[in-house]
């Protein structure tokens, strides 16, 4: 059975304070609770050690935002797996739309970095997902094809085991505009038949593949009621806890 997840990718928010305010709330109010899902949060660098203190004691999981393609040395800025690893990060989000976009990540770069990332057993959130021009133009099947075939498809099966998906339509990030849950499903199921093609149903069906774009408090329920829905990367709406803990209990 695969794994549920619900993850809150904070990106470039909130001061240190805050920061720790937020995952002390979560963590508490999430003590003792049966979640469905496990939960992860995505603090900017600088907090995850802090982060990582309020982990441990509550069963939270922590994941960095990015990681460098480099492995060491003189890369002025970069933070890499290897240092990941020493902090004891669980997972870690490669190839965001954002970091396509304003950072011109290459699918090339992307599978460095995945790959860096399993050598020290971290496990890569690795987003895919179309423009609204290429789902206009009916091509966002392709785009999303290619985005896995150049990121993740040279993984050998153990590898390729130990990834998750999160599928996020570009124009629903940070819009409001979330994916309708038919669109979600059908695009999920489309993943997990290509992981299929490629590793067979069995590594397919244990794969957990994330919806992202706008999911909310509101729609958290319906869109992660889809077969092939198996939880969300949440943006906007991980940055509130109490947001982010009914989106935790809409398993
Ligand atoms: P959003 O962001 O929930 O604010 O749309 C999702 C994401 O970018 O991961």
């Amino acid at each position: 059975m695969r794994k549920k997840i619900v993850a809150g990718n904070w990106k470039m928010n909130k001061t240190f304070q805050d920061a720790e305010e937020l995952v002390s709330t979560i963590a508490e109010e999430l003590d003792g609770v049966d979640t469905k899902c496990e939960v992860v949060l995505c603090p900017p660098f600088p907090y995850l050690e802090m982060a990582s203190d309020y982990a441990d004691e509550s069963g939270l999981q922590i994941a960095a935002q990015n990681v460098s393609e480099y492995t060491q040395g003189a890369y002025t800025g970069e933070v890499s797996a290897d240092m990941l690893a020493s902090i004891e990060i669980g997972y870690c989000i490669v190839g965001h739309s954002e970091r396509r976009k304003y950072f011109g990540e290459t699918n090339a770069q992307l599978a460095l970095k995945v790959e860096n990332l399993l050598e020290h057993a971290i496990k890569p959130i690795f987003c895919v997902g179309e423009l609204l021009d290429e789902r206009n133009s009916n091509s966002h099947f392709e785009v999303v094809k290619q985005q896995l075939s150049e990121g993740l498809f040279q993984l050998n099966e153990d590898e390729f085991s130990e990834v998750v998906v999160a599928y996020e339509p570009v124009w629903a990030i940070g819009t409001g505009v979330t994916a309708t849950s038919a669109q979600a499903q059908e695009m999920h199921a489309y993943i997990r038949q290509l992981i299929t093609e490629k590793y067979g149903k069995t590594v397919a069906d244990n794969t957990t593949i994330l919806y992202g774009g706008s999911c909310n408090a509101k729609n958290a329920k319906e869109l992660f009621a889809n077969p092939d829905v198996d939880g969300g990367l949440i943006g906007g709406a991980s940055l509130v806890a109490e947001d982010f803990i009914k989106i935790v209990k809409s398993f």
